[in-house]
């Protein structure tokens, strides 16, 4: 537009390898005030609008040039029952002014008022070497109530939002609903909505249902993340979006403790997306001068389709979220001792798994369960973090030493936020669990939670974390967590700050977890919660690895793993191979099966190695030494979901490398009906003209393919397998050939 002064403020995050994406930039238009933010392919807008309130403006595909928006308009009123401020989409709406749709933010003042209205007051504008940040304030129309509001760009294609309350008034205030952020879509009556829910077994269960006018609540009750529903979210189009292409909005909260993401289809059919502090008994005095921060909330777009939504997550969790990023460290292949020992670990036990497990290969010995306290069941332990003497009369450490000469390192389980009753610690503390005092307290897996908003109890977690690591050569924490809250009590603090355990609970988890890692800075972390009920970008901070579900059939997991790759990186998604009949299914699968089923993610096994024929050890020998060389194509490439496991006999997977000079491709025959032929299966995301050497697993299911091919007829001819019978498998390596 001639004569408009865009200022270029920044252009940041330079793609460090890998397929050239668009930088990341926030460009101000003074004489409109509107901010253009861009990242990866998407573009947001926002600007003050003629009310003075902060108004969404676009986003979608990523705009080129200087803005030519005009100035935010407010919109009309719809009718008396539907004043402007129901048709405008703001960018943070608190309740007040007669606001009828889903607040960001609501407050009550202690003369009784709950209303609040957010004036755009100010902005901010910071560089930092990972992206661009855009502080905005809104300010109450009367009180002296501030709304911070973060947007930070990455240049994946990711915009980060949260916001901070900032009370400067003379009295306590009280927030009752504070969101991270509000995310207005363009009307439409064609939207669907893709969620993750699921249970404990079976987790990651890949939901889409069509948006009508009303509100779907994604969302925990339960203080901590939940098998239930995971905070992640994609809107696309019906008719429009599929995995390969199509508009697709998409998002997920860092946060491990109760959230909630209400997306609202107003009577103008527009969406408002609002994520953050779950409402339910939320409630957070504010005294003069405090603030409140509220989780982060990780929002892009895509118009290729959930595909490229769920690479631009992986790429940018890699990137950005994960401890080492931008270059985690890849995941050892562990060996795990739950399902084949439970309780029942011991020094004689654990050294013959140990053994077994690294002539295999394996590259982390990990003892689960049972090791501590006068832990014989689940009914006892818990919170007695010292070494069984009858288990392990030795100690660790000659366990330990010997799984060093044996060429692996060591891990172990610990679940430190919970408590048996039938405990020293319990014994000693009683009031450190949570409960509401004169109540009955909920029992679950024997166990009770405790209260880690104290701070006694956060300094006796970090203590005998610390002193566990420190007297020991531990060079991984299996963290598991295995209830959820019932009742969430915290009665030594005067009545209008016991709720703050919704927030404190989960801010002394992340300080113990990150100071634990300052202090061990080699220490590497899983989070468990009986398989994957504590898995956000929050938790992966501080993470290095997540447990996705305790469900451990090859075939179940097949449909648990593709949920899961929606949201988050295989990287992190720790896949154990186990024995058959399957624990929970009773199901007989076959071991090559079930070990290209673990190696679509970060493989580990968790069978009873010892008791593996010769045929059994030589497999697993031969497959562990494959897994090798795909490692960090499989944990750091890109994923493309060639055929969906849901609905269909037969799957396939490919991850190609960062850089493209790999690429691996799995195909899974789960069911054998009339004698048909395996489908071609087409490969993604190679190069056209390149030349890649076909290398198969095995050659048996890959004859007739030529030994080179280029990338167009990976992509087009595809491949023939001679896949047959139930639950057969194979990978085929793809390595592009330099030209010279
Ligand atoms: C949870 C975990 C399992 C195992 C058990 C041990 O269920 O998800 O992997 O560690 O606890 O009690």
């Amino acid at each position: 537009m001639p004569g408009r002064k865009v200022c270029l403020v920044l252009l940041a995050a330079l793609v460090t390898s890998g397929a050239a994406l668009p930088q990341s930039a926030i460009r101000y238009d003074a004489a409109s005030r509107v901010w253009q933010l861009s990242a990866g392919e998407m573009t947001y807008e926002i600007g003050v609008n003629d009310q003075n309130g902060l108004q969404t403006m676009y986003w979608g595909p990523r705009l080129e040039g200087p803005s030519t928006l005009a100035s935010a308009k407010s919109y009309p009123e719809a009718a008396s029952f539907d004043a402007s401020l129901s048709t405008t989409p703001l960018e943070y709406a608190a309740w007040g002014d007669g606001l009828p749709t889903q607040p960001a933010l609501k407050i009550s003042f202690p003369d009784g008022n709950r209303s609040l209205i957010l004036d755009y007051l100010d902005s901010k504008q910071t560089d930092g070497p990972n992206g661009d940040r855009l502080e905005i304030t809104l300010r109450d129309r009367l009180a002296e109530v501030y709304v911070h509001l973060f947007y930070k760009v990455y240049a994946p294609g990711i915009l980060a939002r949260w916001s901070q309350i900032e009370n400067r008034t003379k009295a306590v205030i009280t927030v009752e609903q504070a969101a991270s952020a509000t995310l207005n879509l363009p009307p439409s009556t064609s939207y669907e909505l893709s969620s993750l829910s699921g249970r404990w077994g079976a987790e990651w269960q890949l939901q889409t249902v069509a948006l009508v006018p009303g509100h779907n609540v994604l969302e925990s009750r339960r203080g901590s993340t939940s098998h239930q529903s995971n905070p992640w979210l994609a809107i696309g189009r019906t008719g429009e979006t599929t995995e390969t292409a199509g508009p697709v909005w998409f998002g997920e909260l860092g946060w491990s403790g109760s959230w909630q993401i209400d997306v609202e289809q107003t009577f103008s059919h527009r969406i408002k997306i609002t994520g953050g502090y779950n409402t339910f008994d939320f409630s957070y005095p504010l005294a003069p001068g405090q603030l409140l921060n509220t989780p982060i909330f990780y929002v892009g777009y895509t118009s290729k389709g959930h595909g490229e939504a769920s690479r631009i997550l992986h790429h940018f969790q890699q990137q950005q979220i994960l401890p080492g990023a931008p270059r985690p460290k890849p995941r050892p292949i562990i060996y795990n001792s739950w399902e084949a020992t439970e309780f029942n670990v011991d020094e004689a036990g654990q050294l013959a798994l140990a053994e077994k497990a690294a002539s295999l290969g394996v590259e982390r010995m990990v003892i689960d369960d049972g090791w501590f306290g006068q832990r014989a069941t689940d009914h006892a332990g818990l919170g007695d973090w010292y070494v069984n003497q009858t288990k392990f009369p030795n100690g660790l450490k000659p366990v330990i030493d010997r799984v060093h000469q044996l060429g692996m390192d060591f891990g172990i389980w610990v679940e430190p936020e919970m408590i048996n009753p039938d405990s020293d610690l319990y014994r000693k503390h009683p009031d450190w669990a949570m409960s509401f005092p004169g109540r009955p307290r909920t029992e679950a897996r024997n166990q009770l939670v405790l209260n880690l908003a104290r701070d006694d109890v956060k300094q006796f977690i970090l203590s005998f974390l610390d002193k566990l690591v420190s007297e020991n050569d531990i060079a991984f924490l299996k963290w598991d967590y295995n209830r959820n809250w019932s009742e969430p009590g915290w009665d030594a603090v005067p009545l209008p700050e016991q709720k703050e355990i919704y927030v404190r609970y989960i801010d002394n988890l992340y300080n113990v977890l990150a100071e634990l890692r300052k202090r061990h800075p080699k220490l590497e972390i899983e989070s468990c919660s009986g398989g994957g009920g504590r898995v956000d970008l929050g938790i992966l901070r501080y993470t290095d690895e997540v447990w996705p579900s305790d469900n451990t059939d090859a075939l179940d997991r097949l449909s648990i793993q593709d949920g899961f790759s929606h949201a988050y990186t295989p990287g992190v998604m720790v896949a154990w191979v186990t024995d058959v009949p399957n624990f929970l299914d009773r199901r007989n699968i076959p071991l090559q099966f079930r070990f290209t089923v673990a190696m679509t993610g970060a493989l580990g096994i968790g069978s009873d190695v010892t008791k593996w024929t010769a045929d059994e050890s030589s497999l697993a020998t031969r497959l562990l030494a494959f897994y090798k060389t795909i490692r960090s194509t499989v944990q750091q490439g890109a994923l493309y979901r060639l055929v969906a496991p849901e609905a269909n006999e037969q799957s396939a997977l490919e991850y190609v490398a960062e850089d493209g000079h790999q690429a691996v491709l799995f195909a899974f025959l789960h069911s054998q009906h009339y004698g048909e032929p395996f489908q071609t299966v087409r490969a993604k995301g190679l190069e056209p003209a390149a030349l890649y050497k076909v290398n198969p697993l095995d050659p048996a299911k890959a004859t007739g393919l030529p030994q080179q091919m280029t990338g167009s007829e990976l992509m087009g001819l595809g491949l023939s397998l001679h896949l047959i019978g139930d639950y057969d498998s194979t990978a085929i390596v793809f390595e592009k050939v330099e030209r010279k």
